[in-house]
């Protein structure tokens, strides 16, 4: 696998790329007292994300491992990253503890509930619940309250490869060309008022799972996804 790419999005907290035929794949790094990797990658992509966690700092020191919801993406090498963290707990909602990780993983995850907010020392990040937001019954993100920057799973997925780390154009438009075809959202009912809850956060930066990372009104920019698929 090629080696993963890291870059500084907002001010400790790094997107590591990795880009496959056709698509590309973010973890994202906070170097907090704490520090959190939000999303692990697939198996396959653990060294190339390992080697660039390592350019910031020991991949042994990881405290949370965080994820929105469970797929081989978003999860995959969790049993990878917790080997060799001693120190190191899954992060992740309530259903999700309950209906996966703490069976399948080798620690039981730190739940959080909706609404809750965990101190990380340099961060202080809350958790939202957005069932099948969007998809996936434990599906949730954590929104940075220090820096204003909601990491967004896979809202506003951009296809293709070679994004640059941070945009400030449109990210809009080609993340709705590719949700058209793949229809990768549920069909919930919930769908518009779970997107206006996070655009209510008014998020800054939106760090985004596939694609460029986003710097702009994260508000507008959410109410308007809602507009397009609720
Ligand atoms: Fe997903
Ligand atoms: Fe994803």
């Amino acid at each position: 696998m090629a080696e993963a790419r890291i870059d500084e999005v907002a001010a400790n907290v790094f997107r590591i790329a990795s880009d496959v035929p056709g698509f590309s794949f973010n973890q994202y790094l906070i170097a907090a007292d704490e520090p959190l990797l939000w999303h692990t990658g697939q198996r396959m992509l653990h060294a190339a994300t390992r080697a660039a966690i390592a350019r910031v700092l020991d991949p042994a020191t990881l405290r949370w491992i965080g994820f929105s919801h469970y797929e081989a993406d978003e999860c995959g090498a969790m049993a990878e990253f917790l080997a060799e963290a001693p120190n190191a707990q899954p992060l992740c909602g309530r259903i999700g503890a309950l209906v996966n990780v703490n069976d399948a993983d080798a620690k039981p995850a730190r739940a959080l509930a909706d609404g809750e907010t965990l101190d990380i020392g340099g961060a202080r990040l809350s958790w939202y619940d957005t069932p099948h937001v969007p998809h996936g019954w434990d599906c949730g993100l954590i929104f940075d309250e220090t820096r204003k920057l909601l990491f967004c799973g896979d809202l506003f997925t951009q296809g293709g490869n070679d994004h640059p780390p941070l945009v400030e154009s449109d990210i809009l438009g080609p993340s709705e060309a590719f949700r058209g075809p793949l229809d990768y959202f549920a069909h919930a009912p919930n769908t518009r008022a779970n997107l206006e809850r996070l655009a209510a956060l008014q998020p800054e930066t939106l760090a985004c799972m596939h694609g460029s990372a986003w710097r702009g009104d994260g508000g507008a920019l959410l109410r308007e996804l809602a507009g397009r698929v609720g």
